[in-house]
């Protein structure tokens, strides 16, 4: 490695207790390519020293060869040879570079600029403390920079260092700075920044980046590098409310209990009364343990495991919290969200959602608007798509502990994953807890749903027909359900284009809609179970996650799929109502199997052949496999 400071040569522990005793500066870089953004990253390395030395010389030589700036080093090339994207030009992913001075450690991330790489953006500054924000001296305040400083925002961060590049091709003009400056600064005033520091500088000649420039003798203030060295970070944590999310419990012996993971925000002393939100339970805090031994005090960022005074009941994933300052509790909240994936944000589906160690399900209640990055500006939307950013009320299957992401944002941002890939297709940040409906309690009633079933003589159960528009869902339950009201039973039957001329008469075919129709037609097909009927529904209800989502509302043994699997060119071929020779001549949009999609399920309980069953034939079997389910007898409870 280069040569970086006189000391190691001369006084190597007094080094490395300089070293360890940095602190550290985690930073984003925003801006393209054609900005400078590779070379003011490659100049900061550079001019840091902290470059393998085979990549200095391959650098020099490179520089040669490549030519772009006339034999002189092109820095640029330095990023770009460290990614191996030369031919590209531009950069790709998240990349997290470290560098080193004398004063500071630094992390800076490095992300791309254009638009479609918005998550990406999202993902390096939601753990930087401040942001560079390029902008080319020439072309002033662009739609990317506007977009730039909105995500930056958006995550949380509130200070930002604009630097004015390429100040020597604008004659280091103070009044296009002032200008450019000035336009900043007005459009910026809603993002909630705390501190907005512009900087004139030529990263390509290098002026105001380590050094004061001699070219621009009318600005006073700090150098790029002198900024980042001095800007105050990370103590704010510090002063917030002890939040420490349990990442596991503790338990060598029965002696010890100790509850162990990361001081999220605040700081804690062997003594303080912390609560835990999930049972309002409180204690004092004995003893905090680490592996050199206990300390008198732990603060945000450390790794602990703390023992209390009380026998308080504590799992993995409750909080640990300042008893005199408790986060919310609660199962409804408003968040930003970026969304983060292909498969578009579908409002009423049941993702997981993930707090740090704590996670439930969540369907986003509402979609309340989209915010175009571009502009600032609110539309309506009924979806989100890949990079785009929307404000919703988020609803969850159980009460979990947050905060408002800009009182504490480690407690206050959250991941959304898909069920069924398990990606993570969202990220959001909390703005506030909604206290709707929290003094709505269940209601217990005397007589229960298996009595209801019981005075039936049958076990009360959902049976879920699916499969493509044609291929005999309803048919076969017709059948089905007159064969059991011949046996006696107590049967509903729900049909797709019926419910569609009442409760969901609201609703069409766009993916979001269909996905609130089954949820519906699930909730509405519990009711009916809860009444103690065998109910029978039929919607083409193509997607895996909400036919789940419906199965996951009732109890084991309830829910029974019925794939009524007829292929494709048979539903065509009979086409009852005409409807696949429009949506083939283009009349009919998002028709299933032609122009929206079908997700067949991979284990019904119950397999119809439609090519080669008829109805009759079909509706027997399904009768005797409800039979064999013990669905037809009486459903006596376990005492
Ligand atoms: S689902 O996809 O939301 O489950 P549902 O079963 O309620 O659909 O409704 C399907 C019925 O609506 C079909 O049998 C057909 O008669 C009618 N329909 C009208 N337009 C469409 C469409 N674009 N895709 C599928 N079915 C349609």
């Amino acid at each position: 490695m280069a040569h970086q400071s006189d000391l190691i040569a001369d006084d190597i522990l007094a080094y490395l207790n300089a070293q360890e005793n940095k602190s550290l500066l985690r930073f984003i870089t925003c801006g393209s390519v054609d900005d400078g953004k590779s070379t003011l990253i490659g100049r900061l390395l550079w001019d840091s020293k902290l470059i393998f030395e085979d990549q200095l010389a391959a650098l020099q030589a490179d520089s040669k060869k490549v030519g772009t700036q006339g034999g002189d080093i092109d820095y640029a090339l330095l990023l770009d040879g460290l990614q191996a994207e030369r031919e590209q030009g531009i950069t790709i992913d998240v990349a997290y570079r470290f560098f080193s001075t004398d004063k500071r450690k630094f992390i800076v991330a490095d992300t791309p600029g254009h638009e479609q790489y918005t998550r990406n953006m999202a993902t390096g500054a939601s753990n930087a403390d401040i942001a560079v924000i390029l902008v080319d001296g020439r072309k002033g305040i662009l739609t990317q920079t506007k977009r730039h400083s909105y995500i930056v925002s958006l995550v949380g961060i509130r200070k930002v260092v604009v630097a004015v590049n390429k100040m020597d091709l604008v004659d280091y003009s103070k009044e296009r700075f002032l200008e450019i400056e000035e336009e900043y600064r007005a459009f910026a005033k809603d993002l909630g920044f705390e501190d907005i520091t512009c900087i004139p500088i030529s990263a390509l000649k290098g002026d105001n980046m380590i050094a004061a420039s001699e070219q621009t003798h009318w600005y006073h203030g700090p150098t790029l590098l002198s900024y980042l060295e001095t800007v105050p970070v990370a103590s704010e944590l510090k002063e917030k409310p002890f939040r420490l999310p349990v990442q596991w419990v503790n338990r060598p012996n029965l002696d010890f209990r100790g509850f162990s993971g990361t001081v999220e925000a605040g700081s804690v002393k062997p003594g303080d009364e912390i609560a835990v939100p999930s049972s309002g339970q409180t204690s004092i805090v004995d003893r905090i343990v680490t592996m050199d031994g206990d300390l008198d005090e732990a603060i945000a960022g450390q790794a602990v495991t703390i023992t209390l005074k009380d026998e308080i009941d504590i799992s993995r994933g409750d909080m640990l919290v300042d008893a005199k300052a408790r986060p919310d509790y609660a199962d409804q909240f408003e968040a930003k969200i970026i969304w983060m994936h292909e498969d578009a944000l579908l409002p009423g589906r049941s993702y997981v959602i993930k707090f740090g160690t704590q996670a439930a399900g969540a369907q986003v209640s509402e979609l309340k608007y989209k915010v175009n990055v571009n502009t600032l500006d609110h539309a309506a939307a009924k979806t989100l798509e890949l990079n785009e950013v929307g404000i919703c009320n988020i609803a969850l299957d159980r009460n979990i502990a947050f905060d408002p992401y800009s009182a504490s944002p480690g407690t206050g941002r959250f991941i959304l994953i898909d069920r069924y890939s398990n990606a993570t297709v969202g990220v959001g940040m909390i703005d506030h807890a909604l206290r709707r409906a929290t003094n709505v309690h269940w209601q217990s009633l005397d007589i229960n749903k298996e009595q209801r079933a019981e005075r039936k003589g049958q076990k009360a159960c959902v049976l879920w027909f699916t499969g493509l528009s044609g291929s005999g869902k309803s048919t076969i339950a017709n059948l089905v359900e007159k064969k059991l009201y011949s046996l006696n039973k107590h049967t509903y039957a729900l049909d797709g284009d019926n419910v569609r001329h009442g409760l969901n008469k609201d609703l069409g075919f766009s993916d979001a809609d269909r996905v609130e129709n089954i949820r519906r037609i699930g909730e509405t097909a519990k009711l009916f179970v809860d009444a103690g009927m065998i109910t029978l529904t039929s919607f083409i209800s193509p997607f895996k996650s909400e036919r789940k989502l419906a199965r996951d509302l009732l109890e084991e043994g309830e829910f029974i799929e019925i794939f009524v699997d007829t292929p494709l060119e048979i539903c065509e071929a009979r086409d009852v109502k005409g409807l696949y020779a429009k949506a083939r001549a283009g009349d009919l949009p998002n028709f299933t199997g032609i122009s929206s999609p079908y997700e067949a399920p991979e284990n019904p309980e119950i397999h119809i052949d439609g090519a080669v069953m008829g109805a009759e034939e079909a509706a027997e079997e399904i009768v005797k496999r409800l039979e064999e389910f013990g669905i037809l007898s009486a459903w006596f409870p376990e005492i």
